[in-house]
């Protein structure tokens, strides 16, 4: 579905990423996992087309993303949903208009068919009761899952998440990870940058890891946790599970 090959990504001095190639295949929950300021959220947003890449290629479903191409690279995008850590739902709109919005404008569906579609994924994250709330009157967990929603009903073939509970309080992280569960479960193919590692281990199908902007390791989940090979990987495994 999505191929990165060879990418390179500097800012100034920092080599955020460094040739760096990975495949993300139909159905696989990819965890992007490794220290911070290891480049997972700059893969993430060059893979969305959020930040430009210094070099080598991504394709997507075997078409080359170029942003010279402005229509299709337009296209390509919207296949690909992104969920941030801070949410970015419009506060001056209700939950529901944040679901229609890009609907609307960007698929240039009827405010009728916007809403129908709204509706049902907000159900879906069991949010329906809240359509004419606003952001601010909203849990953190409440305003993610409408995100997650909003993402959806662009009907996209790819999510991207990019720590999507880590502004979360702790009782609200799960309610979010079992509606990303829930999408897996549904056969959504979705790359995650996250720091729970329960859900990297149990729901993730595969992990990469990366440090100083490369990838040093990339294996299914279970055997990355229970047989980390880089020295790096080991490292890191022994800092975040606390025992
Ligand atoms: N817009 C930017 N301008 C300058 N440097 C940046 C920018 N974005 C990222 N960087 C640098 O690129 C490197 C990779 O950053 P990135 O945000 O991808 O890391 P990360 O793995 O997502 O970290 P974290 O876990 O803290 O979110 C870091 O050294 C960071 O300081
Ligand atoms: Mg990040």
């Amino acid at each position: 579905m999505i191929k990165v090959e060879n990418v390179c990504k500097n800012f100034n001095k920092t080599h955020a990423l460094h040739n760096v190639s990975l495949e993300v295949n139909q159905g696989d929950i990819i965890s992007l996992i490794g220290p911070s300021g290891s480049g997972k959220s700059t893969l993430l947003r060059c893979i969305h087309g959020l930040e430009t890449i210094d070099s080598g290629k991504i394709y997507l479903d075997g078409e080359l993303m170029d942003r010279n191409n402005e229509k299709k690279f337009r296209e390509q995008r919207n296949k690909m949903g992104f969920v941030f850590q801070h949410f970015n739902l419009f506060p001056n709109m209700t939950v529901l208009e944040n679901c229609k919005l890009a609907q609307i404008e960007v698929l240039h569906k009827s405010d009728a068919e916007a809403e129908t579609v709204a509706l049902e994924y907000l159900d879906k994250v069991g949010l329906k009761e809240k359509r004419d709330s606003y952001p601010n009157n909203l849990s953190g967990g409440q305003k993610q899952r409408v995100a997650i929603a909003r993402a959806l009903c662009m009907s996209p073939d790819i999510m991207l998440f990019d720590e999507p509970t880590s502004a979360l309080d702790p009782e609200m992280i799960k309610e979010v990870l079992d509606v990303m569960k829930d999408l897996g479960k549904q056969g959504m193919t979705m790359v995650v940058v996250t720091h729970e590692m329960g859900f990297a281990r149990k729901v993730g199908t595969r992990v990469v890891f990366l440090d100083q902007g490369e990838i040093i390791e990339e294996n299914t989940a279970e055997e990355f946790f229970s047989n980390p090979q880089s020295d790096r990987a080991k490292d890191f495994l022994s800092k975040v599970f606390y025992d």
